[in-house]
């Protein structure tokens, strides 16, 4: 973890491109067409308020023309009534579209966000090798709110306002167009201002999110990394990394907000000169006698019922901006392509020459688990790089146990993550009981193959539902017989046995405890093959012997490939194949390896190979 300084280089922190925010709002429909009804409803009521708030000066006007200038006080009240009326419709249809829209939205919401989940599930563990948790993060949090934002308010709002614009400026025209035409002078240099600016707030917007994405990583690292921090008393310099993604931060929201300001300033400056403008010159014309009163008040206040729309274009631009960037990020992580849909594509590897047929059947002498030729690197391997494994051949018996050893580094981890299809071999084949792992869906490869990491990994949830992810039918008496291969009896002593809480990521476990939980969570399905990834690693040797002993009899049942380290995980197996410069180098008992191989005696003894190959 980057306890110290910048946080990973990410595609999720990919430089601002400029595109069309109209483009991806755009992108949004599908998400929003199941709720457009509402969604259209409500912005027509949204119109139909706004523009009863243009009425209200027309009455303003037919009052002040007639029953205020003929001393008519029933008039009076009559018009005083209206404005009462339409005020009150104002209000009350702008409360029916807030209600129209929120639920919907939040159905919105709570869809994009699953989808991204979905696919995030889906994704290849390459991506995820690839890409911070804290971008991901920040994308189903932060930047759906954006989203949801959007549409619940500028979506609208930029449609309402704009009519409103319209409508108003039609009114100011046709009661006085020369008054008309001056409040009109600004809008030119506006709107260019507005294009200017939305140019510039863009690159400005989306450096924000990444940022606040990258923030997120080294927060969740902090979090996540707590025992290092305060173990290495690292809190300065974590203190530090944070200080300074935060600055980041800040600054760039600084610069956002100076961004809106100067426009803002001018958004509101610009018309309030030209309303002044308007005054001035209409007052005049009324003191010569060719402007009716009446005219004027209408004319000034449907000009201050416009301020409002026109003040708002530069935030709701604004927003719209921002969820413009949200629904970039968001289709950044979906538009990446789920692991399924590659494979897929990929052709079958040719078969050798002399091979039977009938792909995808069991075919005798073909069965257990094999690696033929296999080869794999890494997509973000640097360039002229050897492949971590080249051309690998290892043939598992049906119902051996194979032991893989290597120097630390070598690539046992990478070559067990290749059987559950963690990764894609790059090339070559590896087959189970004569069939090709690609052809295999992945339900029938997961009812096949079970597998534990080095890393054990829990979820926040109970001890047995951690063991019964293992399999997707496995029930209590699975349980408690995987418990028990494990040796994870430990279990039954906590508070409340199976049913106990184990935290996030088991961390109320000990070392041991996870490994052991994580065992018992590859065998609880019966799996025919079973891969271990140094599944034994943290326990001390007299749990380790006692797992041993119980693996053995599971092992019996099934096709292992088990990483070892230790002698006495290599003894649980049948032959040991080892793992060097990429390739099988020998495979055989272990007695035998000791004999021919130096580098294995060195492995397992410790000892220097050069010590070790001047004895017999
Ligand atoms: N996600 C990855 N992306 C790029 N390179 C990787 C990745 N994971 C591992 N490697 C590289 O692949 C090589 C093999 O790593 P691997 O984890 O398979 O070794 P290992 O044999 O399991 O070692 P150990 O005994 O320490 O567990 C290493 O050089 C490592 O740097
Ligand atoms: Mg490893």
């Amino acid at each position: 973890m980057a306890v110290t300084s910048e946080p990973r280089a990410q595609e999720g922190g990919a430089a601002p491109r400029h595109r069309s925010a109209t483009r991806s709002l755009l992108r949004l429909w599908p998400y929003v067409r199941p709720v457009r009804a509402r969604l259209f409803g409500a912005a027509g009521v949204a119109v139909v308020a706004s523009c009863m708030g243009l009425v209200i000066p027309l009455v303003l006007k037919w009052m002040v023309d007639g029953p205020v200038a003929h001393r008519d006080p029933g008039g009076v009240w009559l018009g005083g009534a209206l404005l009462l009326a339409l005020g009150t419709a104002e209000a009350a249809l702008f409360g029916l579209r807030r209600w129209l829209v929120g639920r919907p939205l939040a159905s919105v919401e709570a869809a994009m966000r699953a989808d991204l989940y979905r696919h995030l599930q889906r994704l290849p563990v390459s991506f995820h090798d690839r890409w911070a948790s804290g971008q991901l993060l920040s994308r189903a949090t932060t930047d759906l709110m954006l989203l949801r934002m959007f549409l619940a308010f500028p979506l609208t709002f930029l449609v309402v306002n704009g009519v409103t614009i319209l409508a108003g400026f039609g009114i100011l025209l046709s009661q006085e167009w020369t008054l008309g035409l001056v409040l009109m002078v600004p809008a030119v240099p506006l709107m260019i201002l507005c294009s200017l600016f939305e140019t510039r707030y863009a690159t400005v917007a989306r450096t924000v999110q990444d940022q606040t994405g990258d923030l997120t990583t080294v927060v969740e690292e902090g979090v996540l990394g707590v025992r290092i921090v305060k173990g290495f008393g690292r809190h300065r310099s974590q203190a530090r990394a944070f200080r300074a993604l935060s600055e980041q931060v800040r600054s760039t929201e600084l610069r956002k907000a100076r961004l809106l300001a100067t426009i803002w300033a001018l958004i509101m400056t610009l018309p309030e000169l030209a309303i002044g403008a308007a005054l001035v010159l209409g007052t005049v014309r009324v003191a010569d006698g060719d402007l009716s009163a009446g005219t004027l008040v209408a004319f000034l206040s449907t000009a201050l019922t416009l301020r409002w729309p026109v003040e708002s274009l530069g935030f709701l631009l604004a927003m719209s901006q921002d969820a413009a960037t949200a629904t970039d990020r968001y289709f950044d992580v979906m538009d990446a392509e789920p692991a399924t849909a590659a494979d897929r594509s990929r052709p079958a590897p040719p078969r050798e020459p002399g091979e039977g047929g009938e792909g995808g059947e069991e075919r005798k002498g073909e069965g257990g688990l094999r690696f033929e030729g296999v080869e794999f690197v890494y997509a973000d391997a640097p360039p002229g790089e050897p492949p971590v494994l080249r051309g690998v051949d290892l043939h598992i018996r049906p119902g051996e146990t194979m032991a893989l050893v290597g120097a630390t580094g070598s690539g046992k981890t990478t070559l067990t993550a290749l059987v559950p299809r963690l990764h894609e071999v790059t090339r070559g084949r590896i087959t189970l009981d004569g069939r090709d792992i690609t052809a295999l869906s992945r339900e029938e490869l997961r009812a096949l193959v079970a597998v534990a990491f080095e890393e054990p990994t829990l979820f926040s949830a109970t001890a047995g539902e951690n063991v019964l992810m293992g399999a997707a039918d496995a029930g209590r008496e699975e349980l408690l017989r995987a418990l028990e291969v494990a040796q994870a009896d430990f279990v039954h002593a906590l508070p409340e046995g199976t049913d106990t809480e184990v935290g996030e990521q088991g961390l109320s476990l000990s070392g041991g405890q996870r490994q052991r939980l994580a065992l018992a969570r590859a065998v609880v399905g019966g799996p025919r093959f079973l891969v271990l990834d140094d599944p034994l690693s943290a326990l001390d040797v007299h749990t380790e012997a006692l797992v041993e002993a119980a693996l053995r009899q599971v092992l019996a049942s099934t096709t292992a490939l088990v990483v070892a380290h230790r002698p006495s995980t290599v003894l649980l197996a049948d032959r040991v194949a080892l793992l060097s410069e990429g390739r099988i180098a020998a495979v055989g008992t272990h007695q035998r390896l000791l004999r021919e191989s130096a580098e294995y005696r060195s492995l397992m003894s410790g000892q220097e190979a050069e010590e070790g190959e001047g004895s017999p």
